[in-house]
């Protein structure tokens, strides 16, 4: 049974699911080099259907991600510079938009009601027709079974993906996904599943993060981890914006404390913001919406594991992208075990939808790594460097020993953009679309910022750290407990974590978001480490994602190649070729 599982929206992405396992998974970003791409995922489904060797009638079920499928084109304002409604929305709904935040809106909100509900409706039908064109396009010529509940996509993505073990708790949360914003679900011994609470869209957590995102001047839906990053910088002055501004407008509905009750409806907190928020420090607006975050979440789950009893939780949906949220999660004492989905945006509810259409025909299997994309063999990759590499500006080397090679040059402060295997699913390098460097030079910081990656200066990296190591590096790390593996959680960094792995840790606070490598999960990246290992005596590496800034994690040789042709960067290992820049 070949299931494929298709998300159409923000991050559109496909997986196929064979005979209840993940096969390949893959987002149209990283077809079209658009970070976040909305477009309906074509190219990602013909380079899934060409990789396993496939043809779209081999293809048994769709499952659509999400009950409502809007056309692509009501995503294109999240890809303008101007986020401003009315210069990036179409101008009948931008005045429609500003008359309903005006008084007259506020005098007759069931016209503006009655005006939304309608465009939506036709939007819908849009949304249909332009999905079936699509499928028909792809020579796909079955209609979708199943539409599936957006934050179901979430809970299943999660809970399937990432062991199924009962009696547990199922929390999502995100900005909005048909209609809703945030779920708790509860998955009994005997498979039941029961919604505890779902918190309506106009109620959205999620959605006041972004918003504050936006205020800060930075793209909502994208950059909220640059809001997480700039929040440990702000003093203790940081509270009165708090206590003033982002504590009185959320918190825990009384009536039904698994839901989210807000007195500022997410869609007007933009304005809510501009009217209270304009003038202060924008170090302080960064940390206090990050302290109304961590304190509403941990509030919500203390809540949900004292009235269940369950201490058994997975976590899915884009506000778990937060790993500093997930730091205090994963330090609960009321809980067991947490499990983080990686990537767990918009981008993982393809995956959920597979699996709920895969388990109605058997037992669906959690995923074995990430490693979801195509692989490039040595004989394409030579081809590709000999029609796309200059000699001029090029030199080129195929090598037997490029574990040793990158070690060496890794050790010496050299950094080595490494492309391996099978690309990574999702928004994090796990070290085969990666940049490698030594972490513990803070001029490896700064060579990568300045010169390849163009990041923001708050902004930290992140390390791959052996398993072995993680002891010496983590604060009260346990494999049992958060076997972190997949860059979704921090840590607080060890005395002896802070002196080696100085570029690669928060520089505000002292944490770190690492991805723990186990010998069997990438056992030629691990060697690499390894190898860098016995030459400094440090058991991890600095690991960026392959990628100019903006741009999505590269896939390809041709997308590698225009990340090193692009910057300061100098070798690129390819398969068994080492590139450098003569
Ligand atoms: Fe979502």
């Amino acid at each position: 049974m070949r299931i494929l599982g298709i998300h159409s929206g923000h991050n559109s992405t496909a997986f196929l699911m064979e005979d209840g396992a993940v096969t390949a998974g893959l987002s149209q970003e990283k077809v079209d080099g658009i970070k976040n791409s909305a477009a309906f995922p074509i190219g990602a489904i013909e380079s899934i259907l060409a990789q396993v060797d496939l043809a779209p009638d081999d293809i048994d079920e769709i499952a659509m991600a999400g009950v409502q499928t809007f056309p692509s084109r009501c995503y294109d304002y999240l890809f303008h510079d101007d986020l401003n409604d009315g210069a990036s929305r179409s101008g009948v709904v931008g005045l429609a938009r500003r008359l309903e935040r005006s008084a007259l809106g506020s005098m007759a909100p069931g016209i503006f009601r009655a005006l939304r509900r309608s465009r939506q409706k036709s939007l819908l039908t849009e949304g249909r027709i332009e999905l079936q064109r699509h499928l028909t396009a792809l020579h796909l010529n079955l209609a979708p079974r199943s539409h599936v509940d957006h934050h179901i996509c979430h809970a299943r993505a999660a809970f399937h993906g990432l062991g199924s073990e009962t009696p547990a708790l199922i929390f999502t949360a995100d900005g909005s996904g048909d209609g809703v914003s945030a779920t708790v679900t509860r998955v009994d011994e005997d498979g039941v599943w029961t919604c505890l609470g779902a918190t309506l869209e106009t109620e959205s957590l999620g959605g006041l993060y972004s918003a504050t995102t936006r205020f800060l001047g930075m793209r909502p839906l994208e950059h909220e981890y640059k809001v997480m990053g700039l929040a440990p910088y702000a003093k203790h002055y940081a509270e009165a914006v708090y206590e003033r501004i982002f504590r009185p407008v959320i918190d825990l509905d009384p009536d039904n404390p698994f839901k989210f009750k807000t007195s500022v409806a997410s869609r007007q907190f933009y304005d809510y913001l501009i009217h209270t928020a304009s003038g202060e420090r924008f170090d302080n607006i960064a940390a206090a919406v990050q302290r109304v975050l961590e304190e509403r979440v941990i509030a919500w789950i203390r809540h949900a594991v004292k009235k269940t009893g369950i201490r058994h939780v997975y976590f899915g949906g884009g506000l778990f992208m937060n790993v500093k949220l997930n730091m205090l999660i994963q330090e609960l004492d009321c809980l067991d075990a947490a499990y983080f989905l990686p990537s767990c945006g918009d981008e993982s509810i393809a995956l959920g939808a597979a699996y709920v259409a895969a388990s109605k025909h058997g037992a669906v299997q959690p995923l074995a790594d990430l490693y979801l994309g195509r692989p490039y063999d040595d004989s394409e990759i030579e081809q590709f460097l000999k029609s796309h590499a200059s000699t001029a500006q090029y030199k080129i080397e195929r090598l037997t020993n490029m574990t040793d090679r990158v070690a060496d040059l890794l050790a010496e402060g050299s950094i080595v953009a490494r492309f391996s295997g099978r690309n990574e699913w999702g928004a994090r390098s796990l070290g085969n679309r990666a940049i490698l460097a030594h972490p513990g030079y803070m001029e490896s910081f700064f060579t990568i910022n300045d010169q390849i990656k163009s990041r923001d200066f708050w902004m930290p990296f992140a390390p791959t750290i052996l398993d072995r190591a993680a002891p010496r590096y983590l604060e009260d790390w346990s494999m049992k407990r958060t076997p972190a593996p997949h860059m979704i959680t921090a840590f607080c960094a060890t005395p002896e974590g802070r002196r080696d792995l100085c570029a690669a840790i928060h520089r505000g606070d002292n944490t770190l978001r690492p991805q723990v490598l186990t010998p069997h999960a990438n056992p030629e990246y691990y060697a690499l480490i390894a190898a860098f290992e016995t030459r400094t005596g440090i058991g991890a590496v600095l690991n960026t994602s392959l990628n100019l800034h903006g741009n999505p994690l590269a896939a390809s040789p041709a997308q590698a190649m225009e990340t090193l042709d692009g910057s300061g960067l100098r070798y690129l290992a390819i398969g068994s070729f080492l590139v450098s820049k003569v």
